[in-house]
């Protein structure tokens, strides 16, 4: 594994563990965490012994927003000239399944990570919130939009005007998060997930993600058409004759991704 300055990096088995560890600044996303986490992420999509990730952060914060001492001084032609945040799109092309695993505070870019994911699942001491209106600016990794698309209009828009942070409890009541576990088992309850995972067929996982996400991008009828064409695809396949077999045959299936 490379070595990295703020991120610490794990293979346990088909799941690669992902730490945020900027313990200074509650996990703070400067450039350099950015860096870290798309090679890791692209270093994770090439390896095709890891067939999960999680990406979590400390007991006191998943992360605590973009790192403000980093944007303070920039200005508007250095933020547009640089598309300020674009490296994210990169994390987010990731093709195999990832999940956040959230404690503590995951604010605004802390949050709009940990939306970003497959799935979130969140110990009962989260708080997530977009306090960017605070700072005299908005959200700028996604947030207005991907908090819409979880939450609704009527919270989000709350949320991004006011500030206000959110509960694990509310946070799961609303659709936020797939699961609120105690915050003790956070990383064991993310690893389990992510073992089930990467357990799955390989290749039926990526278009399990690509189906799911067109739900976002699509109308109904091209999504589901979508949806079909996939499906059509995977009988092209060695593990959909492995694991259609294996159930005839009342055995395990062995995967090979292809
Ligand atoms: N950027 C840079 N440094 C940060 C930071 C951030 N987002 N959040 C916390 N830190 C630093 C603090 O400056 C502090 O450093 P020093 O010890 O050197 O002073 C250290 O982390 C510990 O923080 P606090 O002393 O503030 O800890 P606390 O427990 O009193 O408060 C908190 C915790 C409520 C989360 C508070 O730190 C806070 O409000 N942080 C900022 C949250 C925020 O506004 N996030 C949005 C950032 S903008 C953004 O993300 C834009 C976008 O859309 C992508």
């Amino acid at each position: 594994m490379a070595d990295y300055q703020t991120i610490l990096v794990e293979a346990k088995g088909a799941v690669t563990l992902v730490t945020l560890n900027r313990p200074d600044a509650l996990n703070a996303l400067n450039s350099t965490v950015l860096k870290e986490l798309i090679d890791v992420f692209a270093a994770y999509d090439a390896d095709d012994g890891q067939r999960c990730l999680v990406l979590t952060g400390s007991e006191k914060a998943f992360a605590a927003g973009a790192d403000i001492k980093e944007m303070a001084d920039q200005g508007f032609a250095q933020m547009y000239a640089s598309n300020f945040f674009q490296g994210w799109e990169k994390v987010t092309a990731t093709r195999k399944p990832w999940i956040a695993a959230v404690a503590g505070y995951a604010l605004g870019g802390g949050c709009e990570v940990a939306m970003m994911a497959d799935i979130l699942i969140a110990a009962d001491t989260a708080k997530f919130g977009q306090p960017e209106i605070k700072l005299g600016v908005t959200p700028g990794m996604g947030g207005s939009q991907r908090l819409t698309h979880a939450i609704g209009k009527a919270k989000a828009m709350e949320m991004c005007l006011t500030g206000r942070m959110m509960d694990a409890a509310e946070a799961e009541r609303s659709g936020l998060v797939a699961r609120v576990v105690p915050a003790a088992d956070l990383v064991a309850e993310a690893l389990k997930l992510a073992e089930t995972i990467a357990s799955m067929a390989p290749l039926a996982a990526i278009a399990t993600k690509e189906q799911v996400n067109a739900a976002y991008e699509m109308t109904l009828a091209q999504g589901i058409n979508f949806e079909r064409r996939l499906f059509h695809g995977l009988f092209g396949s060695k593990d959909q004759k492995e694991g259609m077999s294996a159930f005839v045959a009342k055995r395990k299936a062995e995967w090979t991704g292809r």
